[in-house]
């Protein structure tokens, strides 16, 4: 509470003490009535229930009172959600927020192109909200926001980031089987931390996980199994067990074809999924890979299937 993360928490904050007061009044304060009134009006005092019909005065009172308290919720709600939906400053920086099934992508201006958002501490930053497939949320608790993204709608969310730390980012919105693997960070990063990290648009090598090949490390840093197996058991979308070298029916263009999965059909299938679809396979569940999984990284995913007999 009052953490201040960003420069919409204690707003949201304030709202929510605001709530909780009043739940915490009226629990204690109903708890206390209903005890009293059970000794008060217990049976050998009151013989006879009475009958009480109508009275002006509490009518007014029971009702204008509630009506006070839900416009106060509206009130402290509003001014926190206001600046929250009011065009980001002009120096905002903007990055484009990407989330398909199961996997956040940040893309910064300068092509740099990450799976945590990187973000300067007190500066202003826009997010462009772009869903591909599903309708996902955004939602950084730490920062109290949260802001649906719905496929095809041009949306944006802007706020400051407060003070350099990491802080959750989860996906807020069921969208599929992967859901509560779409998670992220947020890195708040001190102003000459984030320029020489966002200056620096040398492409990361590929690294591998130690022990792990490099192909592996690829495929479990882009969610690929969420759908593909590699023990041979049916998921989403076929299995890497022993698939290289396999003979393939496949849909294209609406014919049936058959195809031998080679380097070619396997990068094909990364850059144009839907183009051959496999057969009992649904078509329009995977999106297109291409500049995010590079040509390198394709060769070592490959790599890696073939060792999977
Ligand atoms: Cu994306 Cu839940």
């Amino acid at each position: 509470m009052y953490s201040n993360l960003s420069n919409f928490a204690d707003k949201v904050d304030n709202a929510f003490i605001f709530i909780l007061g009043i739940i915490i009044f009226f629990l204690v304060g109903l708890t206390i009535t209903l005890v009293v009134f059970i000794f008060k009006f217990r049976e050998s005092k009151h013989k006879k229930a009475e009958q009480i019909e109508g009275n002006a005065k509490l009518e007014i009172i029971w009702t204008v009172i509630p009506l006070l308290l839900v416009l106060g919720m509206f009130y402290f709600g509003w001014i926190g959600f206001k600046p929250m939906i009011s065009p980001a400053p002009d120096d905002a920086l903007p990055v484009t927020a990407q989330a398909r099934m199961w996997k956040w992508n940040f893309i910064y201006e300068n092509g740099k192109r990450t799976d945590t958002l990187y973000i300067p501490r007190g500066k202003p930053v826009e997010l462009k909200l772009e869903a591909l497939d599903v309708i996902h949320s955004l939602y950084i608790p730490a920062f109290r926001l949260k802001r649906d993204m719905i496929p095809g709608k041009e949306d944006d969310m802007w706020f400051i980031g407060n003070s350099p730390g990491r802080y959750d980012l989860f996906c807020s919105e069921y969208c599929g089987v992967d859901h509560s693997a779409m998670y992220t960070q947020v890195v708040v990063l001190p102003t000459d931390s984030f320029e020489t990290w966002y200056v620096d648009t040398t492409k990361p090598k590929i690294q591998a996980k130690s022990g792990e090949p490099a192909g592996l490390t690829i495929i479990k840093n882009n969610g690929c199994l969420a759908c593909h197996s590699l023990d041979g058991s049916k998921l989403l979308a076929p299995t890497w067990k022993g698939v290289f070298g396999k003979e393939e029916t496949v849909t294209m263009n609406g014919q049936k074809q058959t195809v031998v999965v080679d380097e070619e059909y396997i990068k094909e299938s990364i850059y144009e999924p839907n183009k051959a679809v496999v057969q009992g396979y649904k078509e329009g569940l995977m999106l297109s890979y291409e500049g995010i999984i590079s040509e390198e990284e394709v060769d070592a995913i490959i790599d890696y299937i073939k060792t999977l007999e």
